[in-house]
């Protein structure tokens, strides 16, 4: 039989008979009950000081997970994995930026990680640091930063990693309001053969006003001469002593609800959120569905190149990976360096099973070309997956052709910073595969796509999706601000969780999503907020007042235009542009400086004075505007519709 069958809506792929018997996911679990799959995957996949008593406690929108438990992520991330064995195996193996042929290229065993966590642990106790003393980690994707997680994960010190592309006023906002008094950070950033910097922007941003942080460590990554505060020291001066025998700093016996992390994240208006992640919860939602999705085997080699600055670095970088004791490629590079082949010897030199990326990275590689592929051994792919944005068909099925040999399985999985785990996704081995779809709930979730009202859509209609019973690893509230967990997430509908992503069901009842239907844009599967960049942009001396906009790209998915009125009599020149993307990219970092910026005399507004975003938005993809009689000045509009044009 064909393994590609065509249908109206385009081809489809059913899934692989002996995939489908040897794989870890079982077709019974999608029929469980709730709390019993989660029950049954907590007592299999994770280690506990203390038994829970309860599965559940939903109080919505507050969830409380395996209440009265307690446990450890560290010690389910790495000792357990040591005492029971594993101590030899591969957990990273570490390709530095300048490719896996490097020098620096090396492996640590499950045995090394422990050692490095138990020294950065213990050197972080000398400095304070213990149960509930929050921790900002800095860097880039080297492989401290992920002992830097454990090691905080150890002692029950709450993290808070800001993406290392950040600014160094990105830094300060987020630790100062977690409170963080120690920041761990590396001298400077190496990707793609350019050495830049990465402690200096921190201090630069902490030392621009008040802050909690009292003390940042620093991990040489260069060893370049930066300048060294008495607030610094570098972390092989503060480890020189101390012991990296594991019973030199036991794992802190966490309540399964104990914050584990806080990740800030862009929503809908200027301030990021602090989405909040626990223990236990979280930590059985990454393993589960690393586990499951992925068909982790024990001898599995899997690479996720995602960044550990975010969501998916945390889950499926350090913590799901690590709890299933399974080998991880960490690279620290980019995809075209130091050639385009990089990813794919990588991939051939380690034998990667399972690859997990984005659609904007496998596009880049299609831009780059097929010849780069070849002569390259990928035969060891098993299974590939995306996430981040919704992947082209088109780029699907390049993927499945050109990595997977035409057979391995994409796994497109749905989620968000305040998921926590995938939450949408096909299933290895049971799920009939369809190009750029999410397709069906994990076991346990309970998705409805619905209308403004509240009502169900049928199929091919576009509206919100929502989700109607709990899972583990998701968000508690935001940080502080129990009111804006509400009101963004719990307010739109009474009984449910609202995303903020558009989705639609097809015919077979497989969910497709849509994109965001706030003012969030995605660069590079890179979330940002329009009103982030807006301040960012009114912070310049010229610029009156400004209104961001996202057009489709692609090669980013999405590309940031910025409408601009400048103050008084300035004219809007080629070099204030330059100016203003700069502004930006100082501001909050360069993944958030804008594709162009147009200069008008005012913003299209109303009467009230409102600024009409969806004309912006019209504009800037280049659609009819439709009815513009309710602005003050219409005039305004061609203005900025000449200059797009131009
Ligand atoms: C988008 C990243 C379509 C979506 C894990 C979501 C996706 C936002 C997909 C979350 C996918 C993520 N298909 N869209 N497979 N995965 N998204 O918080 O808009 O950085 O709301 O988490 O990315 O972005 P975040």
């Amino acid at each position: 039989m064909s393994e590609q069958t065509a249908s109206q809506e385009g081809k489809t792929y059913p899934p692989d008979a002996e995939l489908s018997k040897s794989a870890n996911v079982r077709p019974e679990m999608l029929e469980q009950d709730l709390q019993e799959f989660w029950d049954e995957q907590a007592k299999q996949r994770l280690d506990w000081f203390e038994e829970y008593d309860q599965v559940l406690d939903w109080n919505l929108p507050y969830a409380k997970w395996f209440v009265g438990g307690k446990l450890n992520a560290c010690y389910n991330c790495v000792d357990r994995h040591v005492e029971g064995g594993k101590g030899d195996k591969v957990a990273l193996h570490v390709v530095p930026d300048d490719g896996p042929d490097s020098s620096e290229a090396r492996d640590i065993t499950f045995s090394d990680l422990q050692r490095e966590v138990v020294k950065m642990a213990n050197g972080l106790k000398e400095l304070g640091v213990g149960k509930g003393v929050p921790v900002g980690i800095y860097m880039q994707m080297i492989p401290e930063a992920v002992v830097a997680m454990l090691a905080c994960a150890r002692l029950g010190a709450p993290h808070t990693v800001v993406f290392g592309g950040f600014s160094g006023k990105a830094v300060a906002e987020r630790c100062n309001d977690l409170e963080c008094k120690v920041l761990i950070t590396q001298d400077e950033a190496m990707r793609g053969g350019k050495a830049g910097a990465q402690k200096t922007n921190a201090d630069e941003g902490l030392d621009a006003g008040e802050t909690t942080v009292e003390k940042i460590v620093v991990v040489q990554r260069t060893g370049a001469d930066i300048p060294m505060s008495d607030r610094d020291v570098y972390l092989h001066d503060l480890t020189a002593n101390v012991s990296d025998d594991p019973e030199s700093c036991p794992c802190e016996p966490m309540d399964s609800e104990d914050l584990l992390f806080l990740l800030y994240t862009s929503g809908s208006t200027g301030k990021p959120k602090g989405v909040v992640h626990t223990t236990a919860g979280y930590l059985l939602g990454v393993t589960t569905t690393h586990n499951l999705v992925f068909d982790v085997k024990d001898d599995s080699v899997y690479w996720c190149a995602a960044d550990i600055g975010w969501i998916t670095g945390h889950s499926y970088i350090t913590y799901g990976p690590l709890a299933n004791g399974c080998t991880s490629v960490l690279f620290e590079g980019v995809p075209g360096y130091p050639d385009k082949a990089v990813w794919w010897k990588i991939i051939e030199k380690y034998g990667v099973s399972i690859l997990y990326t984005s659609p904007t990275a496998i596009k880049s590689h299609m831009k780059a070309g097929e010849e780069h592929l070849q002569g390259h051994d990928l035969s060891s792919i098993k299974i590939l997956g995306s996430v981040g944005e919704p992947i082209n068909p088109d780029v699907w099925e390049w993927y499945r052709e050109h990595v997977g040999g035409g057979k391995a399985p994409i796994m497109d999985t749905w989620w968000q910073t305040e998921t926590g785990h995938i939450l949408i996704t096909p299933l290895p081995g049971i799920t009939t595969l369809k190009p750029g779809m999410a397709q069906q709930p994990f076991p346990g979730v309970r998705p409805e796509i619905r209308d403004d009202e509240g009502n169900q859509l049928d199929v091919e209609q576009t509206g919100n999706l929502v989700l109607t019973q709990p899972w583990p690893g998701m968000m508690r509230t935001l940080y502080k601000d129990d009111q804006r967990f509400k009101d963004t997430y719990w307010s739109k509908y009474s009984d449910a969780y609202f995303a903020g992503d558009g989705a639609k069901y097809d015919a077979d009842g497989d969910i497709q999503l849509m994109g965001r239907i706030d003012d969030v844009v995605n660069v590079s599967g890179h979330r940002l907020s329009t009103f982030e960049v807006e301040s960012a942009l009114v912070e310049h001396a010229d610029v009156a007042e400004a209104a961001v906009a996202a057009r489709k790209d692609d090669d980013t998915g999405q590309a940031i235009i910025a409408f601009v009125s400048l103050k008084g009599d300035k004219q809007g020149t080629e070099e204030l542009e330059q100016a203003l993307r700069e502004q930006v990219a100082q501001s909050i970092g360069k993944l958030a400086r804008p594709a162009s910026v147009i200069f008008a005399n005012d913003l299209p507004k109303t009467r009230s004075g409102k600024i009409m975003r969806r004309l912006l938005k019209n504009l800037a993809e280049g659609e009819e505007l439709g009815d513009t009689s309710t602005l003050v000045d219409p005039s305004v509009v061609d203005e900025m519709q000449k200059q797009m044009k131009g």
